[in-house]
């Protein structure tokens, strides 16, 4: 199984890990990769665009990086005669794209969908002894609205099996609840569990034994203790044949009930054997709970649960689109932080490790096909594999993912042209039906944004509408009886520590379209269609049916740079065709054309959290709406501006409290009740020294905070911001001469790595810089800057950071 984590308790996390084939490795090493001429050696999962250059002349928005073009991944494959006479399969998690599978140069299938995890049987051109396995890739251009990345990008697997065993993907597990103890949250359970046979040869007898296990944690002389127990058992004894399914069934006393807080896992582990011999062993991670959505929300385990989602692309910054658990338990963890609970995989399905991280760190996710369906919004993009590939696709998603408990809904699609189409939604209808049929206990979704497909048949297509975009239209859908979420919301659009003055109201005022293509953090800004997030929850708060939202985007991801991002062929960015004529007349009249404009952004502006992986002011705007039982309080702007002096600086306040007092040196600027979901003191004058706040709830202090300002940047600071098995983030911060955090210093740094581990990436979140993200020289970024390091070895780790005049910093990582 595979390492994990250190944040949370490994032996937490460590059960109930993906469904497990016994004979399955992972395969990730001693690749050779070849493309454009050059060779060299990688180690899996990789993506070739990541390294950059970053290129100006490459579109803004798919990240500024090659992602595109022809290669060849290699390995030599040893395989003994015994191994012969079992089913060897390649399992990959995802290849983007169009990849195929060859043994010895025999040509054995692939899959063309980036996204989809698939199987190749190796077998028919399989020779005892030395193989070459080789599996190419075709990543077209023009192909994808962000950043795709190229190559086998997620995990690859080698699965040795015998002849006899439980197909891949082949359990189906689902449970059903008794009456609900809500004091200790636990529930009588039935369990049905259906396993699907793989056979060669005569129709033979065996036996279908599957065990549930249950994980109890406990403290013995103050050392924590884990026992994983037999809670029940069934023994088939069937008439084994290709493709038969037994089912069992396991009736579970007071079961422990899975929940975003407390997400108990089981694990059901299911053996193929006969008289004499064990065929196969497989494992099936499950959590038992109840889900229903009612025309007024969603209810998990009998209690009305908003979902508090964002959306996520499946990059992950300087790593590019690789797999990584431990990036993943930092970006998941950083979200619990901020009170989500539920996570949208637009616009594709998600590495399958994601899931198994949000069964056991506690998510709710809805689980996307596609960004399209034969509207084409990319020349090469979906609409050219949807005919022959939509059915394969959703069905390889849904049989991978049916198992989790996370999962609580299917998407179909996302904002697909067909909305506007009547003779077309028969396609809608179709997936929906492939999903009823494939798993009838989950309903399917869709992000939609025209507003008129709403009003219209097209809406029964599904079974929980979505909306991107539209919280005008929550409370006529309401009265329709269908449950509904905002399957997109917001799209605010910020840059951490950039603040923009005067602070002008309309969302179109945040930014300029000349230098320094930032925008303003005061969280009031927004493309056309979309709001900041007051605007969403107003609406929220009238409809209660609503049953929850999928922000976008809980991270910066790399692409799509809204609102710098004006290439012609983006019609997101203009909404109607005649915005998009109008802006190309006007750069017409500049002399230049349209593609010729020369913006430098290569990531987005709508993360919560910024690209490496630092919260900005809306991180605390979320957590004050979404944990309101924490005392907290977050003031905005930061308080070092030199030259301001005397001018109006407005500041914003965001708490889970009601009311907060404002202080600058001291001297009170009023206490003030929460108007919406902010608290503004808009006339504020800039005088240098301490801005304080403190927040009351119900006439107590509930929360306090300060910044202050700070001089010229002097020294370099390091600390540990998570500690994974493989990987470690560092954040290096920029200090003034007093220790205080410098929060517009931008100076070079330069990170030196001594001990067992490499340098892997740098960022500073700036969605302009072209610094390659292996780069250990970078500028900083608004007074911050993260490094990435993987470990190579045993024993400690030190990490210096240095910038020409100023202290450096060291830092020995256990
Ligand atoms: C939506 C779209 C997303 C993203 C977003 C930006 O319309 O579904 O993929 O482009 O706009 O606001």
């Amino acid at each position: 199984m595979r390492r994990l984590v250190t944040c949370f308790a490994a032996a937490i996390l460590a059960f109930g890990a993906a469904a497990q084939p016994a004979g399955r490795t992972l395969f990730n090493d001693g690749w050779t990769f070849e493309k454009d001429g050059v060779r060299k050696n990688v180690t899996l999962p990789h993506d070739w665009g990541v390294d950059g250059p970053f290129m100006q002349k490459y579109p803004g928005e798919s990240g500024k990086l090659a992602w595109w073009g022809k290669a060849v991944y290699t390995k030599t494959l040893e395989i003994s005669p015994e191994d012969l006479a079992k089913d060897i399969d390649l399992e990959i998690d995802g290849a983007m794209s169009h990849a195929t599978v060859l043994v010895n140069g025999i040509d054995l299938g692939g899959w063309p969908y980036g996204y989809a995890s698939f199987a190749v049987r190796l077998n028919p051109a399989l020779k005892p002894g030395r193989n070459t396995l080789a599996v190419r890739i075709d990543n077209p251009e023009e192909s994808s609205r962000w950043y795709p990345g190229g190559g086998l990008y997620r995990n690859v697997w080698l699965t040795k099996t015998n002849k006899t065993s439980v197909a891949h993907w082949g359990t189906y597990l689902t449970t059903e609840t008794g009456s609900i103890d809500k004091e200790t949250n636990r529930a009588d359970a039935a369990v049905r569990l259906e396993v699907t046979l793989k056979h060669a040869g005569e129709k033979t007898v065996g036996m279908v034994r599957t065990r549930i296990f249950r994980q109890d944690r406990y403290r013995r002389n103050g050392e924590a203790t884990v026992v994983n127990r037999i809670v029940a058992e069934t023994r088939s004894v069937e008439y084994i044949e290709d493709g038969k399914t037994v089912i069992q069934t396991f009736d579970l006393e007071k079961a422990r009930l899975w929940t975003p807080d407390e997400p108990e896992m089981y694990i059901a582990r299911t053996t193929v054997e006969t008289p004499d011999e064990v065929l196969d062993t497989y494992e099936t991670p499950f959590g038992i709970r109840k889900t229903e959505w009612k025309p007024d929300g969603f209810y998990l385990n009998g209690e009305k649960t908003f979902l508090k989602g964002v959306c996520l692309h499946h990059d992950a910054g300087a790593l590019g689109a690789v797999w990584n658990d431990d990036a993943w338990v930092r970006r998941l963890g950083m979200l619990k932080e901020m009170g989500c609970n539920a996570i949208r995989t637009s616009h594709n399905p998600p590495a399958p490790e994601l899931l198994d991280l949000c069964d056991r760190m506690g998510f709710l996710v809805m689980d996307e096909l596609t960004d399209t369906w034969t509207w084409p919004k990319k020349e090469h993009g979906y609409a050219e594999l949807f005919d022959e590939w939509a059915e394969k696709d959703l069905v390889a998603l849904i049989r991978r993912d049916r198992n989790h408990p996370s999962v609580i809904l299917w998407s179909i699609g996302n904002e697909c042209g067909e909305q506007g189409d009547s003779t077309k939604w028969w396609i809608p209808q179709m997936l929906t039906d492939i999903c009823h049929r494939e798993d009838p206990t989950r309903p399917t979704s869709a992000g939609n944004d025209n507003p008129w497909a709403s009003s219209q048949p097209y809406a029964a297509t599904m079974d929980v509408y979505g909306y991107n975009y539209k919280p005008h239209l929550y409370a006529a859908h309401a009265k329709t009886g269908q449950p509904f979420i905002g399957s997109e919301t917001a799209s605010c659009i910020s840059t951490r520590g950039y603040y923009r003055f005067p602070v002008e109201e309309e969302k179109d005022r945040g930014w300029t379209m000349d230098t320094p293509f930032q925008v303003s953090s005061y969280d009031l800004y927004a493309p056309g269609w979309a709001s900041n997030p007051d605007h969403e929850w107003a609406f929220e708060d009238q409809v209660p049916e609503c049953a929850g939202e999928f922000v976008w985007t809980g991270f910066d991801y790399l692409g799509e740079p809204t609102p710098f991002n004006m290439d012609p062929s983006v019609l997101t960015n203009f909404h109607t065709e005649e915005e998009r004529e109008a802006f190309k007349k006007m750069v017409a009249g500049w002399g230049q054309a349209i593609a010729d404009v020369p913006l430098p952004s290569r990531s987005s502006y709508f993360g919560i959290i910024d690209l490496a992986g630092f919260p900005k002011d809306r991180f605390w705007l979320y957590q004050a709406r979404w944990r309101p039982e924490l005392p907290m309080v977050h003031v905005l702007p930061h308080w070092t501006w030199p030259g301001r002096e005397g001018q109006v600086t407005p500041v914003h306040v965001y708490t889970s409290g009601d009311e907060a007092e404002l202080f600058v040196n001291g001297k009170s600027q009023g206490r003030k009740a929460k108007d919406g979901y902010r608290i503004r003191w808009d006339d504020v004058v800039y005088e240098p020294g301490t801005l304080k706040v403190v927040a009351y709830k119900g006439g107590k202090p509930w929360a306090e905070t300060a910044t202050v300002t700070a001089g010229n940047a002097a020294k370099t600071s390091l600390e540990v911001d998570f500690a994974g098995d493989d990987l470690l983030f560092v954040t290096a911060r920029l200090l003034d001469k007093a220790d205080a955090w410098v929060p517009t210093a931008c100076n070079p740094l330069s990170f030196k790595v001594n001990g067992p581990g490499v340098l892997v990436a740098t960022d500073a979140g700036d969605p302009t810089s072209h610094t390659p993200f292996h780069s250990a020289e970078i500028q900083a970024f608004n007074g911050l800057c993260s490094a990435v390091i993987r470990r190579t070895g045993p024993g400690p780790i030190s990490v210096t950071v240095r910038s020409d005049g100023l202290k450096s910093a060291t830092i020995t990582l256990p």
